[in-house]
């Protein structure tokens, strides 16, 4: 025996010795059919690259379809769509948000046509199409009405329905907007379509990047009178529970990366799947670190998405879907 060596009951470096051994011990593994890819849609030909979120793009329709299909054969099975929609089109009532034929429908449809098998997911929300900016209809006070609003969503979440979309995903944090859409659902037999509430999603300055893609920043205000205070933690399961509780399906925490002890807690308070999303502004941190030569982009973006997996996320929103996916079969 070297003298040098002691007996110790328990040497945790045994475990990590080879790469086959720390692959045996492995706790948390990524796998692509976890991720879901938020894209960007605009009407028209050809694409604009979106300054605030180097990589992405507002894509055609014709590309939406080049840019799903790539994805999907690299594992990725399910898009969530996400609409610039033409400052004409905005008004305070968001009128257009329940357009049959607007901009969402029309591209779930192609979706649907060229790649039946993959899951088609649509936020309901008023931003992309309400000139005010924000995600519920604003009183001339700067009040943001509530029942109000929950029936424009009902309206939304059903013309995505009748267009073939597989999942609602309401992100506006109106109260009883879950409960309102589920029986909207079901009463015009789309009983098979899932409601993704964002259960918690907290007033977040990592949200920037994404309101400059959408131009669909607040005119006036913020959205602390809806979306949740970033130091409460409690407030997220009475939210978790009230949408498990009205229905919802699959329950989101929105940021991911700053908010693993929120997943972490919905993840022992519920047997409903959780899914979290890796925002613009956690994206934009990570490309512009590794643009810089700072970071090495393709093991921080795993370890990210490993973290918030690990955390308890069954499912991760992530602009870095593609590009991970491909990694992990490296
Ligand atoms: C809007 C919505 C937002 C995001 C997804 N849906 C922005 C907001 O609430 O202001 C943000 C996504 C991201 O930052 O990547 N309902």
């Amino acid at each position: 025996m070297n003298d040098a060596a002691f007996s110790l009951p328990h040497r945790l470096r045994r475990n990590r010795r080879t790469a086959a051994i720390r692959g045996l011990v492995r706790e948390t593994t990524l796998r692509a059919e976890q991720f879901i890819y938020p894209l960007f849609i605009k009407e028209g030909v050809g694409d604009e690259a979106i300054d605030s979120m180097p990589g992405c793009s507002r894509l055609s329709l014709d590309s939406l379809v080049r840019e799903a299909t790539a994805a999907h054969a690299l594992g990725i099975n399910a898009v969530v769509l996400f609409p610039a929609i033409d400052s004409l089109l905005k008004c305070p009532q968001a009128i257009e948000c329940a357009n049959p034929i607007g901009l969402v429908p029309r591209a779930i449809q192609r979706l649907k046509e060229e790649l039946p098998e993959l899951a088609v997911i649509t936020d309901v929300a008023l931003d992309p199409y309400n000139s005010d900016g924000h995600d519920g209809l604003v009183a001339p006070d700067g009040t943001i009405l509530n029942d109000e609003t929950v029936g424009l969503l009902c309206a939304q979440a059903l013309s995505h329905a009748e267009a073939g979309a597989d999942i609602v995903a309401p992100s506006d944090m109106m109260d009883g907007r879950v409960g309102a859409i589920r029986a909207a659902l079901d009463h015009e037999g789309f009983t098979h379509v899932s409601i993704l509430s964002y259960a918690a999603k907290y007033a977040s300055a990592y949200y920037g990047p994404f309101r400059g893609a959408l131009d669909s920043a607040p005119k006036a205000g913020d959205k602390k009178t809806y979306q949740m205070d970033p130091a409460n933690a409690r407030e997220a399961l009475r939210e978790a529970q009230m949408d498990e509780a009205e229905g919802a399906d699959i329950l989101m925490v929105k940021p991911a990366g700053p908010y693993l002890d929120i997943i972490a807690a919905l993840r022992g308070a519920t047997t409903l799947p959780i899914a979290a999303y890796q925002v613009s502004g956690e994206y934009l941190m990570i490309k512009s670190a590794a643009a810089a030569g700072w970071l090495d982009e393709k093991k921080v973006v795993l370890e990210s998405l490993t973290g918030i997996h690990r955390a308890g996320a069954d499912m991760i929103l992530t602009y870095f879907a593609r590009d991970a996916a491909r990694w992990l079969r490296e």
